[in-house]
């Protein structure tokens, strides 16, 4: 990945196939022929082909929410990121919030998924954030930082596929957002981290998207900061007047 903004849907669980394609299409006509920007989507798995089919030609790039971390197995019910590569899915969300808190992820379960995924050529973007309570005890970094160890079974040669999003769990789905100074400083120490973990040139490089109640009226001056490299947006992804204002706020350089 490179640090063109990006500005990424997360759908979540939400959407028919018939809204899915729609808002697909939607997305496609309004982000085509853009090359300041990185538009992602993250459909639902069962949407991924559809929506594929309605981006196609655009420049969107398709993405999946999940995956699981091995190759193939006796695994019922989960979908290998050589599935998603096989699907025309370019970029895997890992590590999300609600996976971490409501399904449990682990960091020792989300290595086997960062290392499969990146074997499968699919790029992979880490989410990280802390909790409220973790703010309120000033554990932000620590907490930030314990979940990026898992970079360090990046492999050289997989580092342009890496990207982050900080997304504080207290300001996802709530209304509630980082302020642009609060989102700048949890950037500046992730890239620091990365620094330490996968080097300099990896950290310079890096993606590094916060994600938690962007809207239209606060992604401009949340785009703005230094280390903010683009969004990732969860509720304000489901409607194109929404996400268009949101896709129109990346910066050109
Ligand atoms: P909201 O934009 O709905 O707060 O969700 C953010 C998110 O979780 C994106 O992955």
């Amino acid at each position: 990945m490179t640090r063109t903004p990006v500005i990424a849907g997360n759908w979540k669980m939400h959407l028919t196939r018939r809204k899915a394609s729609a808002l697909a299409r939607a997305v496609a006509a309004h982000h085509a022929g853009a090359v300041h920007r990185r538009c992602i989507l993250f459909p639902a798995f069962v949407h991924l082909d559809h929506v594929r089919r309605n981006i196609r030609g655009s420049g969107v790039v398709l993405g999946a929410q999940n995956c699981w971390g091995k190759k193939e197995g006796a695994f019922t019910g989960e979908i290998s990121p050589y599935m998603l590569r096989d699907m025309g899915v370019e970029v895997v969300l890992l590590g999300h919030s609600e996976r971490r808190h409501i399904l449990g992820e682990t960091d020792a379960l989300l290595t086997d998924k960062l290392k499969v995924a990146l074997r499968a050529k699919l790029e992979v973007l880490l989410c990280v954030g802390e909790t409220r309570s973790e703010r309120e005890e000033g554990r932000t970094l620590d907490v930030v930082k314990r979940q990026l160890r898992i970079l360090r079974f990046v492999k050289d040669h997989q580092i342009p596929r890496v990207g982050v999003a900080y997304e504080p769990v207290w300001a996802i789905g709530t209304g509630l957002t980082a302020t642009p100074a609060q989102a700048q400083e949890a950037h500046a120490a992730i890239r620091e981290t990365v620094a330490r973990i996968l080097g300099d040139e990896a950290a310079e490089n890096l993606p590094v998207l916060y994600g938690g109640s962007v809207k239209p009226g606060n992604a401009a001056e949340l785009l703005s900061q230094p280390d903010v490299d683009g969004a990732l947006v969860g509720g304000a992804s489901l409607s194109i007047d929404q996400f268009g204002p949101i896709l129109d706020a990346a910066p050109i350089a």
